[in-house]
């Protein structure tokens, strides 16, 4: 039988890849983001015919947002069984510069909008029986992020702990609930964001392997998560961070 996954934060980057690999492994996919119409657009750079993947505006911010995408997976597809909170703000701002809101305003984002996507799929998951969430945290949340800001650091830590919680509470339902913890990942906007030579430097001294992850191996770990077969992992925490750091 076809699976559905939904992607949130998926219109670039990341969410992209994994939205992609998703669809090549045979799932039906909702691409969503904030950002309607490039959901719409990145959607049908995947899928022309939108007979596979459909485009979605969905504010992780917004439970009702989660609800209404659900129903929209459930008339179109009769379920959903596999969410893939992606979506995140990654601002670098210098720890005594970060504003009150603007650390609200990330954690609103990051750490509330998995919990209430997972909340809401987590319902779904347990009247049908079956379900996979898996949760984009950050090597930055392990360790204590340097460059990342410290409020995007923090949400990530959380994910971590809710990955956990969630995962006891509904281990016994056949629904399995993990994350994934990069380190840096080539995708386009880490290029946009950090001038070459930086860049350059990070790899050479920061990574023992001397690469960053790309956006499809990521994605791959996801789709591993995601499978059917995958009914012992939960709770878990897969890193990619070049050996970084090594626990
Ligand atoms: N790129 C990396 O090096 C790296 C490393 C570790 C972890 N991660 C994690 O992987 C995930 C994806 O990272 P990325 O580099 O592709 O990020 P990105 O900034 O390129 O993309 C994030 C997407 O989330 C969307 N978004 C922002 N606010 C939203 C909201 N309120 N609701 C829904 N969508 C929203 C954006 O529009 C964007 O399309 C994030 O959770 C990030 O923390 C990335």
């Amino acid at each position: 039988m076809t699976q559905v996954a939904l992607v949130t934060g998926a219109a670039q980057g990341l969410g992209l890849s994994i939205a992609k690999k998703l669809l090549e492994a045979g799932y039906r996919v909702a691409l969503t983001d904030v950002d309607e119409a490039r959901a719409i657009s990145a959607a049908k750079t995947l899928d022309e015919s939108g007979e596979k993947v459909i485009g979605l505006g969905l504010d992780v911010q917004e439970k009702n947002e989660f609800r209404n995408a659900l129903k929209v997976l459930v008339e179109r597809w009769g379920a959903c069984e596999v969410l893939v909170n992606n979506a995140a703000l990654t601002p670098t701002t210098p720890l005594l510069e970060i504003e009150p809101d603007e650390f609200d305003q990330v954690m609103k984002v990051n750490l509330r909008g998995t919990f209430v996507g997972s909340q809401v799929f987590a319902e779904h998951f347990c009247e049908r029986g079956y379900g996979r969430i898996i949760n984009m945290a950050s090597l930055a949340g392990q360790m204590g992020g340097t460059a990342s800001g410290a409020h995007y650091a923090s949400s990530k830590a959380g994910i971590l702990t809710l990955t956990k919680i969630f995962a006891r509470e509904f281990a016994d339902k056949k629904i399995t609930v993990n994350a994934v913890a990069p380190g840096p990942v080539d995708v386009p906007s880490i290029r946009d964001k950090v001038p070459a030579d930086k860049l350059a430097n990070i790899i050479d001294n920061m990574i023992p392997v001397k690469a960053m992850s790309s956006p499809d191996f990521i994605a791959d770990m996801v789709v591993m998560l995601a499978s059917p077969e995958a009914t012992t992992v939960t709770g878990a925490c897969w890193d990619a961070n070049g050996g970084i750091s090594m626990r």
